[in-house]
C-alpha cells in the first residue's frame, strides 16, 4: 500500500466495535477510504458520524456467517461499487470459553466460521486480480495470544486462532507472486466490549489477578490498530507470513 490516500481502499470487518472500529478510525484519519463492515447498522452509522473524514467511510453491514459461500463474490461487488482494494483487515469475531464437557460441534463450527472461514473466503475474493491493486496490497488477520495460551476452555477459540496463524504462513507463499502480503496480529487482553464481557464474569479478585498478569497493563484497541496500520503500509513492505504477538509482557 502506497501512502494512504482516498485511492487506498481498505475493507475492515468488525468495524462497529473494539479493534476493528479503532482500525477503521485510524485508517480514515490517515486519509484512506474505509469500507466498514459489521452487523449493527446503528453502530456503523455512529462510526461514520464520529470519524474525521465521513466522506471516506462507507458502511457495508453484513452478517459474515450468513451465506458464507458468497463472501468472495461480495468482495467483487464491493470492488465494483468502490474501486480496487489495497487492504483487508479481518477483525470480526467473538470470544468463547468452552470447556471440554460443554464442547459442541455447532458452537465450535461458528467459532471456526467467523475466525477462520470468513477471513479465508474474504481473502479469496481480495486475491482475485480484478479486485486488488496488486503490488503493495496487504491483508491483516486477527489471531490471538489464546492460540498458544495454556489456559482452560480455549480448545475451540484458541484452535481457530492457531489456524489463523498457520493460514497466514501458507497464504504468504501463495500471494507473494502477486505482490500481496499477509500478516496477523495476536493480541492478549485488549479492552473492548468483548473483553469487558469476559471481565464481567470474573470475581473482583480474579479480575485483579488477571490484570496484574500484564506488566504493561492490558492493551487498548488503538495499540492494536497502530500495529495493523504498520502491517498495511509500505513501512512493512518486506514483511509477510508473520504473526506479531502483542501482550504487554504477559506471556
Ligand atoms: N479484545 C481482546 O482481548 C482480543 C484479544 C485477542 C484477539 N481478539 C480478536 O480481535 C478481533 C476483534 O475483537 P474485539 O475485542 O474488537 O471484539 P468486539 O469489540 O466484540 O467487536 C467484534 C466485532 O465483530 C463483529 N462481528 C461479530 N460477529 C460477526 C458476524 N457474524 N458478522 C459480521 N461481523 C461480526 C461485530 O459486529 P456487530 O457488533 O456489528 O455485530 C463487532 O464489530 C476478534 O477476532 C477477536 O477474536 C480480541
Amino acid at each position: 500500500m502506497t501512502p494512504l490516500t482516498p485511492e487506498s481502499r481498505i475493507l475492515v470487518t468488525g468495524a462497529s466495535s473494539g479493534i476493528g472500529k479503532a482500525v477503521a478510525l485510524l485508517c480514515n484519519q490517515m486519509g484512506a477510504t474505509v469500507i466498514a463492515n459489521g452487523r449493527d447498522q446503528a453502530r456503523l452509522q455512529e462510526l461514520k458520524i464520529s470519524c474525521e473524514h465521513p466522506e471516506l467511510l462507507h458502511i457495508e453491514p453484513r452478517d459474515l456467517l450468513e451465506d458464507m459461500d458468497s463472501l468472495p463474490q461480495w468482495v467483487t461487488d464491493l470492488r465494483k461499487k468502490y474501486g480496487k482494494l489495497c487492504g483487508l483487515v479481518c477483525c470480526a469475531g467473538f470470544a468463547a470459553v468452552i470447556p471440554l464437557r460443554a464442547y459442541d460441534r455447532n458452537a465450535a463450527a461458528d467459532i471456526y466460521d467467523i475466525h477462520v472461514h470468513a477471513p479465508l473466503l474474504l481473502t479469496k475474493g481480495f486475491a482475485d486480480k480484478r479486485n486488488n491493486m496488486g503490488q503493495g496490497s496487504s491483508i491483516v488477520f486477527l489471531s490471538s495470544a489464546a492460540a498458544l495460551a495454556k489456559e482452560a476452555g480455549l480448545a475451540a477459540y484458541g484452535g481457530a486462532k492457531a489456524a489463523v496463524q498457520a493460514a497466514t504462513i501458507s497464504l504468504s507463499r501463495e500471494l507473494a507472486p502477486q505482490g500481496l502480503r499477509i500478516n496477523a496480529v495476536a493480541p492478549a487482553m485488549v479492552r473492548t466490549p468483548m473483553s469487558e464481557k469476559y471481565f464481567a464474569m470474573l470475581s473482583p479478585e480474579s479480575r485483579e489477578q488477571a490484570l496484574a498478569a500484564y506488566p504493561l497493563g492490558i492493551g487498548t484497541p488503538e495499540d492494536v490498530a497502530q500495529t495493523i496500520t504498520f502491517l498495511l503500509g509500505d513501512a512493512s513492505k518486506w514483511v509477510t507470513g508473520q504473526t506479531i504477538v502483542m501482550d504487554g509482557g504477559r506471556y
